[in-house]
Protein backbone atom coordinates (compact mmCIF):
# COMPACT_ATOMS: atom_id res chain seq x y z
CA UNK A 1 0.00 0.00 0.00
CA UNK A 2 1.19 3.43 -0.97
CA UNK A 3 1.84 6.00 1.38
CA UNK A 4 -0.65 8.11 0.31
CA UNK A 5 -2.92 5.01 0.21
CA UNK A 6 -2.34 4.53 3.87
CA UNK A 7 -3.49 8.39 4.65
CA UNK A 8 -6.84 7.83 2.28
CA UNK A 9 -7.48 5.04 4.94
CA UNK A 10 -6.69 6.50 8.14
CA UNK A 11 -8.87 9.56 6.93
CA UNK A 12 -11.67 7.42 5.90
CA UNK A 13 -11.24 4.95 8.94
CA UNK A 14 -11.71 8.37 11.40
CA UNK A 15 -14.56 9.67 9.33
CA UNK A 16 -16.39 6.30 9.97
CA UNK A 17 -15.80 6.25 13.34
CA UNK A 18 -17.16 9.85 14.00
CA UNK A 19 -19.82 8.84 12.13
CA UNK A 20 -20.71 5.87 14.18
CA UNK A 21 -21.04 8.05 17.28
CA UNK A 22 -21.32 6.28 20.05
CA UNK A 23 -21.59 2.69 18.49
CA UNK A 24 -24.06 0.70 16.97
CA UNK A 25 -25.65 -0.83 20.16
CA UNK A 26 -26.44 2.78 21.64
CA UNK A 27 -28.10 3.73 18.56
CA UNK A 28 -30.52 1.05 18.17
CA UNK A 29 -31.39 2.16 21.91
CA UNK A 30 -32.14 5.53 20.34
CA UNK A 31 -33.73 3.45 17.53
CA UNK A 32 -36.04 1.45 19.96
CA UNK A 33 -36.62 5.00 21.50
CA UNK A 34 -38.86 5.96 18.19
CA UNK A 35 -35.58 8.69 17.86
CA UNK A 36 -33.83 9.17 14.32
CA UNK A 37 -30.31 9.64 14.79
CA UNK A 38 -28.62 12.74 15.12
CA UNK A 39 -27.25 12.33 11.46
CA UNK A 40 -30.76 11.04 9.94
CA UNK A 41 -32.19 14.20 11.03
CA UNK A 42 -29.67 16.41 9.78
CA UNK A 43 -30.84 14.61 6.39
CA UNK A 44 -34.27 14.79 6.78
CA UNK A 45 -33.82 18.57 7.77
CA UNK A 46 -31.74 19.67 4.93
CA UNK A 47 -31.89 19.77 0.89
CA UNK A 48 -30.55 16.56 -0.53
CA UNK A 49 -26.89 16.26 -0.29
CA UNK A 50 -26.16 19.76 0.84
CA UNK A 51 -25.24 19.32 4.71
CA UNK A 52 -21.24 20.15 4.97
CA UNK A 53 -19.97 19.44 8.65
CA UNK A 54 -17.00 21.19 10.43
CA UNK A 55 -15.26 19.83 13.13
CA UNK A 56 -15.73 16.19 12.52
CA UNK A 57 -12.72 15.31 14.13
CA UNK A 58 -12.89 17.22 18.30
CA UNK A 59 -12.52 14.99 20.96
CA UNK A 60 -13.11 16.18 24.46
CA UNK A 61 -10.01 17.57 26.69
CA UNK A 62 -10.68 16.03 29.65
CA UNK A 63 -8.50 13.71 32.03
CA UNK A 64 -10.86 13.02 34.99
CA UNK A 65 -12.71 9.74 35.50
CA UNK A 66 -10.59 8.53 33.58
CA UNK A 67 -12.40 10.45 30.52
CA UNK A 68 -8.75 10.68 28.73
CA UNK A 69 -9.31 7.05 27.74
CA UNK A 70 -13.08 7.19 26.74
CA UNK A 71 -12.99 9.78 23.65
CA UNK A 72 -15.40 9.46 20.78
CA UNK A 73 -14.82 11.50 17.85
CA UNK A 74 -17.17 14.44 16.96
CA UNK A 75 -17.81 14.52 21.19
CA UNK A 76 -21.66 13.97 21.23
CA UNK A 77 -22.74 16.69 18.37
CA UNK A 78 -22.94 17.36 14.73
CA UNK A 79 -22.18 20.80 13.22
CA UNK A 80 -22.16 22.91 9.85
CA UNK A 81 -24.31 24.12 7.56
CA UNK A 82 -26.72 23.52 4.26
CA UNK A 83 -29.86 24.49 2.65
CA UNK A 84 -33.24 24.83 2.90
CA UNK A 85 -34.87 25.49 -0.36
CA UNK A 86 -31.80 26.66 -1.56
CA UNK A 87 -31.15 28.78 1.39
CA UNK A 88 -28.29 28.62 3.75
CA UNK A 89 -28.54 27.26 6.97
CA UNK A 90 -26.44 26.54 10.46
CA UNK A 91 -27.31 23.45 12.01
CA UNK A 92 -26.21 21.57 15.14
CA UNK A 93 -27.27 17.77 16.12
CA UNK A 94 -26.64 16.83 19.34
CA UNK A 95 -26.08 13.03 19.37
CA UNK A 96 -27.46 11.26 22.07
CA UNK A 97 -25.39 8.23 21.83
CA UNK A 98 -22.16 9.94 22.92
CA UNK A 99 -22.10 10.76 26.40
CA UNK A 100 -25.83 11.27 26.36
CA UNK A 101 -25.69 14.11 24.12
CA UNK A 102 -24.07 16.31 27.52
CA UNK A 103 -22.45 19.14 26.59
CA UNK A 104 -18.44 19.08 27.44
CA UNK A 105 -16.32 22.33 26.79
CA UNK A 106 -14.97 21.18 23.01
CA UNK A 107 -18.53 20.31 22.35
CA UNK A 108 -19.85 23.51 23.41
CA UNK A 109 -17.13 25.13 21.47
CA UNK A 110 -18.47 23.55 17.98
CA UNK A 111 -21.86 25.11 18.77
CA UNK A 112 -19.96 28.37 19.37
CA UNK A 113 -18.45 28.14 16.42
CA UNK A 114 -21.15 27.82 14.33
CA UNK A 115 -22.94 30.31 15.91
CA UNK A 116 -20.49 32.75 15.45
CA UNK A 117 -20.34 31.65 12.04
CA UNK A 118 -24.12 31.73 11.01
CA UNK A 119 -24.20 35.64 12.23
CA UNK A 120 -21.63 36.68 10.39
CA UNK A 121 -22.96 35.11 7.32
CA UNK A 122 -26.46 36.44 8.18
CA UNK A 123 -28.36 33.05 7.98
CA UNK A 124 -30.30 30.97 10.56
CA UNK A 125 -29.48 28.72 13.13
CA UNK A 126 -31.70 25.87 13.62
CA UNK A 127 -30.55 23.29 16.93
CA UNK A 128 -31.73 20.19 17.55
CA UNK A 129 -31.38 18.79 20.57
CA UNK A 130 -31.20 15.75 22.43
CA UNK A 131 -28.97 16.15 25.54
CA UNK A 132 -28.75 14.82 29.23
CA UNK A 133 -27.48 18.79 29.85
CA UNK A 134 -24.40 19.67 31.30
CA UNK A 135 -21.55 17.02 30.72
CA UNK A 136 -21.47 16.03 34.39
CA UNK A 137 -17.38 14.77 34.14
CA UNK A 138 -16.52 18.26 33.40
CA UNK A 139 -18.01 20.71 35.80
CA UNK A 140 -17.93 23.95 35.50
CA UNK A 141 -16.29 23.81 31.84
CA UNK A 142 -19.42 22.72 30.70
CA UNK A 143 -21.50 25.56 32.44
CA UNK A 144 -18.89 28.02 30.65
CA UNK A 145 -19.85 26.27 27.52
CA UNK A 146 -23.61 26.89 28.49
CA UNK A 147 -23.27 30.70 29.08
CA UNK A 148 -20.82 31.11 26.20
CA UNK A 149 -24.24 29.73 24.39
CA UNK A 150 -26.90 32.24 26.22
CA UNK A 151 -24.89 35.03 25.42
CA UNK A 152 -24.55 34.48 21.68
CA UNK A 153 -28.48 33.42 21.87
CA UNK A 154 -29.10 36.90 22.83
CA UNK A 155 -26.86 39.01 20.67
CA UNK A 156 -28.07 36.86 17.86
CA UNK A 157 -31.81 38.15 18.49
CA UNK A 158 -33.64 39.83 16.49
CA UNK A 159 -30.45 39.38 14.04
CA UNK A 160 -31.03 35.74 12.52
CA UNK A 161 -33.69 33.55 13.29
CA UNK A 162 -33.13 30.93 15.94
CA UNK A 163 -35.01 27.86 16.30
CA UNK A 164 -34.52 25.11 18.33
CA UNK A 165 -36.20 21.63 18.27
CA UNK A 166 -36.30 19.77 21.27
CA UNK A 167 -36.36 16.04 20.38
CA UNK A 168 -35.23 14.10 23.89
CA UNK A 169 -34.50 15.56 26.84
CA UNK A 170 -33.62 18.89 28.28
CA UNK A 171 -33.31 19.54 31.28
CA UNK A 172 -32.02 22.03 33.85
CA UNK A 173 -29.91 25.20 32.55
CA UNK A 174 -29.72 23.53 28.82
CA UNK A 175 -33.81 24.75 28.75
CA UNK A 176 -32.07 27.97 28.50
CA UNK A 177 -30.47 28.34 25.16
CA UNK A 178 -33.82 27.13 23.83
CA UNK A 179 -35.74 29.77 25.56
CA UNK A 180 -34.03 32.73 24.21
CA UNK A 181 -34.39 31.35 20.49
CA UNK A 182 -37.59 32.28 18.39
CA UNK A 183 -39.11 29.46 18.19
CA UNK A 184 -39.17 26.07 19.69
CA UNK A 185 -41.07 22.64 18.31
CA UNK A 186 -40.96 19.58 20.68
CA UNK A 187 -41.76 16.11 19.41
CA UNK A 188 -44.74 13.99 21.26
CA UNK A 189 -43.76 11.50 23.81
CA UNK A 190 -39.81 11.64 23.07
CA UNK A 191 -39.07 14.66 24.17
CA UNK A 192 -39.12 16.45 27.69
CA UNK A 193 -38.07 20.70 28.89
CA UNK A 194 -37.92 20.77 32.32
CA UNK A 195 -35.51 22.83 35.11
CA UNK A 196 -36.00 20.69 37.57
CA UNK A 197 -37.01 17.18 37.61
CA UNK A 198 -39.58 14.68 38.61
CA UNK A 199 -37.41 13.45 41.60
CA UNK A 200 -36.23 16.86 42.74
CA UNK A 201 -39.57 18.23 42.55
CA UNK A 202 -40.69 15.54 44.55
CA UNK A 203 -38.04 16.21 47.30
CA UNK A 204 -38.94 19.83 47.27
CA UNK A 205 -42.25 19.80 47.26
CA UNK A 206 -43.34 17.07 47.59
CA UNK A 207 -45.36 16.59 44.31
CA UNK A 208 -45.47 13.70 42.58
CA UNK A 209 -45.59 14.15 38.54
CA UNK A 210 -44.09 11.95 35.66
CA UNK A 211 -41.94 13.49 32.64
CA UNK A 212 -44.33 13.64 30.35
CA UNK A 213 -46.91 15.65 32.40
CA UNK A 214 -44.29 18.08 33.69
CA UNK A 215 -42.48 18.68 30.41
CA UNK A 216 -43.47 16.75 27.93
CA UNK A 217 -44.51 18.20 24.27
CA UNK A 218 -48.26 18.69 25.38
CA UNK A 219 -47.69 20.58 27.97
CA UNK A 220 -45.38 23.17 27.01
CA UNK A 221 -47.35 23.43 23.84
CA UNK A 222 -50.78 24.25 25.50
CA UNK A 223 -49.97 24.64 29.13
CA UNK A 224 -46.82 26.94 29.75
CA UNK A 225 -46.79 28.21 26.66
CA UNK A 226 -42.79 27.66 26.62
CA UNK A 227 -43.34 25.70 22.95
CA UNK A 228 -44.60 26.74 19.58
CA UNK A 229 -45.10 23.89 18.02
CA UNK A 230 -45.68 20.06 18.25
CA UNK A 231 -44.61 17.41 16.45
CA UNK A 232 -46.01 13.60 16.16
CA UNK A 233 -42.46 12.52 15.30
CA UNK A 234 -38.83 13.12 14.30
CA UNK A 235 -39.73 12.94 10.20
CA UNK A 236 -42.62 15.49 10.91
CA UNK A 237 -40.31 17.75 12.87
CA UNK A 238 -38.26 18.52 10.24
CA UNK A 239 -40.51 18.63 7.62
CA UNK A 240 -42.39 21.21 9.96
CA UNK A 241 -39.05 22.97 10.33
CA UNK A 242 -38.59 23.10 6.51
CA UNK A 243 -41.89 24.90 6.07
CA UNK A 244 -41.20 27.32 9.05
CA UNK A 245 -37.99 28.44 7.52
CA UNK A 246 -39.43 29.39 4.27
CA UNK A 247 -41.95 31.90 5.48
CA UNK A 248 -38.77 33.48 6.81
CA UNK A 249 -36.10 36.06 5.79
CA UNK A 250 -31.87 34.56 6.87
CA UNK A 251 -31.68 37.72 8.81
CA UNK A 252 -32.92 41.23 9.45
CA UNK A 253 -31.58 42.80 6.68
CA UNK A 254 -33.44 40.84 4.24
CA UNK A 255 -37.20 40.93 3.48
CA UNK A 256 -39.13 37.03 3.24
CA UNK A 257 -38.41 35.33 0.28
CA UNK A 258 -41.23 35.37 -2.16
CA UNK A 259 -43.08 32.30 -3.54
CA UNK A 260 -44.42 33.07 -6.70
CA UNK A 261 -48.55 31.46 -6.69
CA UNK A 262 -51.11 31.14 -9.21
CA UNK A 263 -53.54 31.94 -7.27
CA UNK A 264 -55.35 35.17 -8.19
CA UNK A 265 -55.09 38.55 -5.96
CA UNK A 266 -58.43 39.64 -7.09
CA UNK A 267 -59.73 36.54 -6.37
CA UNK A 268 -63.51 36.90 -4.34
CA UNK A 269 -64.74 34.61 -1.83
CA UNK A 270 -68.65 34.65 -1.98
CA UNK A 271 -68.52 32.42 0.93
CA UNK A 272 -67.13 35.15 3.04
CA UNK A 273 -70.44 37.23 2.69
CA UNK A 274 -71.73 35.92 5.15
CA UNK A 275 -68.83 34.23 7.65
CA UNK A 276 -70.02 36.55 10.46
CA UNK A 277 -73.12 35.63 11.88
CA UNK A 278 -75.13 38.94 12.63
CA UNK A 279 -76.26 38.01 16.36
CA UNK A 280 -73.08 38.88 18.14
CA UNK A 281 -73.36 36.78 20.46
CA UNK A 282 -72.81 33.60 18.20
CA UNK A 283 -69.29 32.32 17.45
CA UNK A 284 -67.54 31.65 14.44
CA UNK A 285 -64.23 30.24 13.31
CA UNK A 286 -62.06 33.12 12.56
CA UNK A 287 -59.38 30.68 11.17
CA UNK A 288 -61.99 29.88 7.80
CA UNK A 289 -61.27 34.01 7.00
CA UNK A 290 -57.96 33.33 7.37
CA UNK A 291 -57.56 30.37 5.49
CA UNK A 292 -60.20 31.48 2.64
CA UNK A 293 -58.31 34.87 2.01
CA UNK A 294 -54.11 33.26 2.12
CA UNK A 295 -51.97 32.09 -0.82
CA UNK A 296 -53.16 28.81 -2.02
CA UNK A 297 -55.41 28.72 1.41
CA UNK A 298 -51.71 27.18 3.55
CA UNK A 299 -51.73 28.66 6.63
CA UNK A 300 -49.30 27.65 9.12
CA UNK A 301 -50.18 28.24 12.44
CA UNK A 302 -47.77 29.17 15.66
CA UNK A 303 -48.89 27.99 18.95
CA UNK A 304 -52.27 26.01 17.89
CA UNK A 305 -52.96 24.87 21.30
CA UNK A 306 -52.03 27.67 23.56
CA UNK A 307 -54.33 30.43 24.13
CA UNK A 308 -56.72 29.72 21.37
CA UNK A 309 -58.78 32.75 22.01
CA UNK A 310 -56.20 34.38 19.40
CA UNK A 311 -54.22 33.03 16.31
CA UNK A 312 -51.01 33.50 15.44
CA UNK A 313 -49.15 32.30 12.11
CA UNK A 314 -47.85 32.66 9.02
CA UNK A 315 -48.64 32.44 5.11
CA UNK A 316 -48.11 34.35 2.18
CA UNK A 317 -50.34 36.65 0.44
CA UNK A 318 -49.63 37.62 -3.51
CA UNK A 319 -46.44 35.55 -2.72
CA UNK A 320 -44.89 37.79 0.24
CA UNK A 321 -44.69 36.12 4.00
CA UNK A 322 -47.28 37.93 6.57
CA UNK A 323 -47.97 37.73 10.23
CA UNK A 324 -51.44 36.94 11.07
CA UNK A 325 -52.73 37.82 14.19
CA UNK A 326 -56.43 37.53 14.76
CA UNK A 327 -59.03 37.53 18.00
CA UNK A 328 -61.03 33.86 17.67
CA UNK A 329 -64.44 34.42 18.90
CA UNK A 330 -65.07 30.49 18.58
CA UNK A 331 -62.68 30.42 21.96
CA UNK A 332 -63.89 32.69 25.12
CA UNK A 333 -65.41 35.01 22.46
CA UNK A 334 -62.11 36.10 21.49
CA UNK A 335 -61.16 37.90 24.81
CA UNK A 336 -57.74 39.13 25.18
CA UNK A 337 -56.40 37.71 28.50
CA UNK A 338 -52.90 37.37 29.64
CA UNK A 339 -51.80 34.19 27.68
CA UNK A 340 -53.35 35.22 24.44
CA UNK A 341 -51.36 39.24 25.29
CA UNK A 342 -48.16 37.15 25.69
CA UNK A 343 -48.36 35.10 22.35
CA UNK A 344 -49.11 37.51 20.38
CA UNK A 345 -46.90 40.11 21.60
CA UNK A 346 -44.22 38.06 21.17
CA UNK A 347 -45.12 37.24 17.50
CA UNK A 348 -45.59 40.66 16.74
CA UNK A 349 -41.92 41.33 17.97
CA UNK A 350 -40.42 38.43 16.02
CA UNK A 351 -42.53 39.90 12.92
CA UNK A 352 -41.12 43.37 13.53
CA UNK A 353 -37.83 42.94 13.91
CA UNK A 354 -37.41 40.41 10.68
CA UNK A 355 -39.77 42.77 7.87
CA UNK A 356 -42.83 40.45 7.81
CA UNK A 357 -45.79 42.72 7.50
CA UNK A 358 -48.36 41.96 10.40
CA UNK A 359 -52.52 41.05 9.41
CA UNK A 360 -54.57 41.83 12.07
CA UNK A 361 -57.70 40.44 12.59
CA UNK A 362 -60.14 41.64 15.17
CA UNK A 363 -63.50 40.46 17.06
CA UNK A 364 -62.43 41.21 20.57
CA UNK A 365 -65.00 41.94 23.05
CA UNK A 366 -62.27 43.50 25.73
CA UNK A 367 -59.87 42.19 28.20
CA UNK A 368 -61.29 39.54 30.60
CA UNK A 369 -62.38 41.01 33.95
CA UNK A 370 -61.41 38.93 37.08
CA UNK A 371 -59.18 38.57 40.11
CA UNK A 372 -57.35 35.38 38.16
CA UNK A 373 -56.47 37.84 35.54
CA UNK A 374 -55.90 41.26 37.34
CA UNK A 375 -53.38 39.55 40.45
CA UNK A 376 -52.01 37.69 37.48
CA UNK A 377 -51.09 40.90 36.16
CA UNK A 378 -53.45 41.44 33.36
CA UNK A 379 -52.18 45.28 33.36
CA UNK A 380 -48.80 44.65 32.34
CA UNK A 381 -49.11 41.60 30.39
CA UNK A 382 -51.93 43.19 28.30
CA UNK A 383 -49.39 46.39 27.78
CA UNK A 384 -46.73 43.99 26.13
CA UNK A 385 -49.25 43.64 23.19
CA UNK A 386 -49.66 47.17 23.22
CA UNK A 387 -46.14 48.29 23.64
CA UNK A 388 -45.42 45.61 20.87
CA UNK A 389 -47.99 46.48 17.97
CA UNK A 390 -46.95 50.46 18.79
CA UNK A 391 -43.31 49.80 18.58
CA UNK A 392 -43.96 47.62 15.45
CA UNK A 393 -42.51 49.56 12.02
CA UNK A 394 -43.50 47.07 9.41
CA UNK A 395 -46.45 47.30 7.68
CA UNK A 396 -49.68 47.00 9.44
CA UNK A 397 -53.04 46.26 8.35
CA UNK A 398 -55.94 45.69 10.34
CA UNK A 399 -59.31 44.07 9.70
CA UNK A 400 -62.13 44.88 12.36
CA UNK A 401 -64.93 42.10 11.64
CA UNK A 402 -67.37 42.59 13.99
CA UNK A 403 -66.67 44.18 17.87
CA UNK A 404 -63.71 45.83 18.90
CA UNK A 405 -64.46 47.38 21.96
CA UNK A 406 -62.84 48.90 24.84
CA UNK A 407 -59.20 48.59 25.53
CA UNK A 408 -58.63 46.41 23.29
CA UNK A 409 -60.27 48.30 20.12
CA UNK A 410 -56.62 50.57 20.78
CA UNK A 411 -54.46 47.47 21.67
CA UNK A 412 -55.78 45.29 18.20
CA UNK A 413 -53.28 47.18 16.01
CA UNK A 414 -55.73 50.46 16.21
CA UNK A 415 -55.01 53.64 13.62
CA UNK A 416 -53.80 55.25 16.89
CA UNK A 417 -51.08 53.24 17.33
CA UNK A 418 -49.44 52.93 13.92
CA UNK A 419 -51.54 51.03 11.55
CA UNK A 420 -51.13 52.32 8.12
CA UNK A 421 -54.67 50.85 6.56
CA UNK A 422 -57.47 49.76 8.61
CA UNK A 423 -60.14 48.07 7.23
CA UNK A 424 -63.60 46.96 8.51
CA UNK A 425 -66.58 44.77 7.59
CA UNK A 426 -70.08 46.09 7.81
CA UNK A 427 -70.93 44.30 10.11
CA UNK A 428 -67.77 45.78 12.71
CA UNK A 429 -68.89 47.32 16.28
CA UNK A 430 -66.55 49.52 17.73
CA UNK A 431 -67.41 51.00 20.50
CA UNK A 432 -66.11 51.70 24.08
CA UNK A 433 -68.40 48.27 25.22
CA UNK A 434 -71.67 46.58 24.03
CA UNK A 435 -74.59 48.28 24.19
CA UNK A 436 -75.99 45.81 27.57
CA UNK A 437 -72.93 46.87 29.10
CA UNK A 438 -72.69 50.69 28.45
CA UNK A 439 -77.00 50.70 28.75
CA UNK A 440 -76.84 49.38 32.09
CA UNK A 441 -74.16 52.12 33.53
CA UNK A 442 -75.37 55.15 31.93
CA UNK A 443 -79.36 54.26 32.23
CA UNK A 444 -78.96 51.91 35.84
CA UNK A 445 -81.91 53.98 37.10
CA UNK A 446 -84.51 52.56 34.70
CA UNK A 447 -86.18 49.77 35.87
CA UNK A 448 -88.45 49.46 32.73
CA UNK A 449 -87.38 46.31 30.75
CA UNK A 450 -89.27 47.65 27.46
CA UNK A 451 -87.73 51.16 28.07
CA UNK A 452 -84.01 49.90 28.87
CA UNK A 453 -84.88 47.37 25.69
CA UNK A 454 -85.18 50.43 23.51
CA UNK A 455 -81.96 52.65 24.91
CA UNK A 456 -80.18 49.66 24.00
CA UNK A 457 -81.85 49.47 20.37
CA UNK A 458 -80.81 52.98 20.37
CA UNK A 459 -77.23 53.31 21.22
CA UNK A 460 -76.68 49.94 18.90
CA UNK A 461 -78.18 51.81 16.01
CA UNK A 462 -75.83 54.54 16.99
CA UNK A 463 -72.64 53.12 18.30
CA UNK A 464 -72.82 49.09 17.32
CA UNK A 465 -71.54 49.88 13.86
CA UNK A 466 -68.09 50.79 11.99
CA UNK A 467 -69.44 54.39 10.73
CA UNK A 468 -68.78 56.39 13.98
CA UNK A 469 -64.87 55.30 13.52
CA UNK A 470 -64.99 56.16 10.10
CA UNK A 471 -66.44 59.07 9.94
CA UNK A 472 -63.49 60.52 12.50
CA UNK A 473 -60.66 58.26 10.16
CA UNK A 474 -60.12 55.83 12.04
CA UNK A 475 -61.17 53.46 9.80
CA UNK A 476 -59.64 53.58 6.21
CA UNK A 477 -62.40 51.25 3.97
CA UNK A 478 -65.14 49.53 5.33
CA UNK A 479 -65.17 46.34 2.56
CA UNK A 480 -67.47 43.96 1.65
CA UNK A 481 -66.16 40.12 3.44
CA UNK A 482 -65.64 38.58 -0.25
CA UNK A 483 -62.73 41.01 -1.60
CA UNK A 484 -61.07 40.61 1.54
CA UNK A 485 -58.04 39.21 -0.41
CA UNK A 486 -57.78 41.33 -2.68
CA UNK A 487 -58.22 44.64 -0.25
CA UNK A 488 -55.74 43.26 1.87
CA UNK A 489 -53.12 42.45 -1.03
CA UNK A 490 -54.00 46.03 -1.83
CA UNK A 491 -53.09 47.09 0.83
CA UNK A 492 -49.86 45.27 1.48
CA UNK A 493 -48.97 46.42 -1.99
CA UNK A 494 -49.28 50.19 -0.64
CA UNK A 495 -47.15 49.83 2.13
CA UNK A 496 -44.19 47.54 0.71
CA UNK A 497 -41.81 50.46 0.60
CA UNK A 498 -42.93 51.89 4.23
CA UNK A 499 -40.13 53.08 6.05
CA UNK A 500 -40.30 54.44 9.65
CA UNK A 501 -37.95 53.87 12.27
CA UNK A 502 -39.03 54.79 16.09
CA UNK A 503 -36.48 57.34 18.30
CA UNK A 504 -32.66 56.52 18.89
CA UNK A 505 -32.33 54.59 21.82
CA UNK A 506 -30.66 51.70 23.50
CA UNK A 507 -33.30 49.73 23.40
CA UNK A 508 -36.90 50.16 24.98
CA UNK A 509 -38.24 48.73 28.06
CA UNK A 510 -41.08 46.64 27.33
CA UNK A 511 -43.45 45.56 30.60
CA UNK A 512 -41.74 42.79 31.30
C1 LIG B 1 -22.42 12.84 31.01
C2 LIG B 1 -24.32 11.67 30.54
C3 LIG B 1 -25.11 12.74 30.98
C4 LIG B 1 -24.46 13.91 31.43
C5 LIG B 1 -26.42 11.16 30.34
N1 LIG B 1 -25.17 10.71 30.17
N2 LIG B 1 -26.41 12.40 30.85
N3 LIG B 1 -22.97 11.72 30.57
N4 LIG B 1 -23.11 13.91 31.43
N5 LIG B 1 -25.16 14.97 31.83
C6 LIG B 1 -24.76 9.42 29.63
C7 LIG B 1 -25.08 8.28 30.56
O1 LIG B 1 -24.04 8.09 31.47
C8 LIG B 1 -25.20 7.11 29.57
O2 LIG B 1 -23.89 6.69 29.23
C9 LIG B 1 -25.80 7.76 28.35
O3 LIG B 1 -25.52 9.17 28.48
C10 LIG B 1 -27.29 7.57 28.24
O4 LIG B 1 -27.88 7.93 29.48
P1 LIG B 1 -28.98 7.02 30.18
O5 LIG B 1 -29.15 7.55 31.56
O6 LIG B 1 -28.66 5.58 29.99
O7 LIG B 1 -30.24 7.34 29.26
P2 LIG B 1 -31.76 7.51 29.69
O8 LIG B 1 -32.17 6.38 30.59
O9 LIG B 1 -32.50 7.69 28.41
O10 LIG B 1 -31.83 8.85 30.55
C11 LIG B 1 -31.53 10.08 29.97
C12 LIG B 1 -31.41 11.18 31.04
C13 LIG B 1 -30.43 10.73 32.15
C14 LIG B 1 -32.81 11.43 31.63
C15 LIG B 1 -30.96 12.44 30.33
O11 LIG B 1 -29.22 10.28 31.52
C16 LIG B 1 -30.09 11.81 33.08
O12 LIG B 1 -30.85 12.13 33.99
N6 LIG B 1 -28.89 12.42 32.91
C17 LIG B 1 -28.44 13.45 33.78
C18 LIG B 1 -29.20 14.71 33.55
C19 LIG B 1 -28.64 15.86 34.33
O13 LIG B 1 -28.81 15.94 35.55
N7 LIG B 1 -27.85 16.70 33.68
C20 LIG B 1 -27.27 17.83 34.26
C21 LIG B 1 -28.37 18.91 34.29
S1 LIG B 1 -27.79 20.37 34.99
P3 LIG B 1 -23.59 5.22 28.73
O14 LIG B 1 -22.11 5.18 28.59
O15 LIG B 1 -24.13 4.29 29.76
O16 LIG B 1 -24.27 5.07 27.41
C22 LIG B 1 -27.29 21.20 33.68
C23 LIG B 1 -26.65 22.46 34.05
C24 LIG B 1 -26.64 23.37 32.89
O17 LIG B 1 -27.41 20.84 32.59
C25 LIG B 1 -26.45 24.72 33.46
C26 LIG B 1 -26.46 25.75 32.42
C27 LIG B 1 -26.72 27.07 33.08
Amino acid sequence: MSILEEKFNEFEKRSKEAELGGGKVRLEKQKNAGKKTARQRIELLLDKGTFIEFDKFVVHTTSDFDMDKNKITGDGVITGHGKIDGRSVYVFSQDFTVFGGSLSRANANKIIKIMDTAMKMGAPIIGLNDSGGARIQEGVASLAGYADIFIRNTKASGVIPQISAILGPCAGGAVYSPAITDFILMTKQTSYMFVTGPDVIKTVTHEEVTKEELGGANTHNSKSGVAHLIADDDAQAMMMLRELISFLPSNNLEDPPMKPTNDPIDREDEDLQEIVPVDPNKPYNMKDIIETIVDDKIFFEIMPLYAQNIIIGYARMAGKTVGFVANQPQVSAGVLDIDSSIKAARFVRFCDAFNIPIVTMVDVPGFLPGTIQEFGGIIKHGAKLLYAFSEATVPKITLITRKAYGGAYDVMSSKHIGADVNFAYPTAEIAVMGAEGAVNILFRNIKDIDEKAKIVEDYKQKFANPYKAAELGYIDEIIYPKETRKKIIQALDMTKNKSQKNPQKKHGNIPL
